[in-house]
């Protein structure tokens, strides 16, 4: 199934739906090495997580739980308010738990930065963070990525959960989207 119209708005596709596959299941392959005999809680923030998660959870071949976590950190346009605001809380307990926080892109910084401090304040043993995206042009504050997909350029990039205006998160690839739709 094709999904050309909608990516008649990209300039450029940067990733393909099986280069992130390959790039999911290699991390996969690290994961089930570094939490082997654990049962670690998978914590995925919505929306743009959620692709990454339903791929990457049904990757790995060790038990994982799975929550989820709203939060806000950009309005409607393409940048960054360094605001974050939690829409949804987590439904699981973390205390002793081993917490994977599984997010599309890492921008700024800010938002993970945030909830790693948040996450870790919640008497978890410990807390890594699985990034598919990150744009290290952009990182305003440090974050510790345990693991990162791809790096990309300091551009705006939609698909594969990630949003503009809360389109594009079916398209099956990652691109940059052209100017023309948000000029
Ligand atoms: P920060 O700056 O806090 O941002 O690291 C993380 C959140 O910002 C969103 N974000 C993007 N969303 N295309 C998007 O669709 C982008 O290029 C982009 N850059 C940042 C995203 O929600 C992420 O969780
Ligand atoms: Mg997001």
């Amino acid at each position: 199934m094709e999904t050309s119209d909608i990516e008649g708005d990209l300039s450029s596709v940067l990733y393909t739906e099986d280069e992130i596959l390959a790039k999911i299941a290699s991390v996969a392959r690290q994961v089930e090495i570094d939490y082997a005999g654990k049962d670690p809680l998978l914590v995925g923030v919505l929306k743009g997580a959620v692709m990454v998660m339903a791929d990457f959870a049904r990757e790995l071949r060790i038990p994982a739980t799975m929550d989820w976590m709203a939060v806000s950190s950009y309005g409607s346009g393409t940048k960054t308010s360094g605001v974050v605001r939690i829409l949804k809380d987590l439904d699981a307990d973390l205390h002793g738990r081993d917490v994977i926080i599984v997010e599309d892109i890492i921008d700024s910084g800010l938002t993970l930065s945030w909830l790693l401090d948040n996450l870790k304040g919640r008497g978890a043993s410990s807390v890594e963070i699985f990034a598919l995206l990150r744009k290290p042009e952009a990182a305003t504050v440090h974050v510790d990525v345990k693991y990162a997909g791809f790096e990309i350029p300091n551009e705006f990039v939609v698909g594969y959960g990630l949003d503009f205006d809360e389109r594009y998160r079916n398209l099956r690839a990652i691109g940059i989207l052209a100017p023309h739709v948000y000029a």
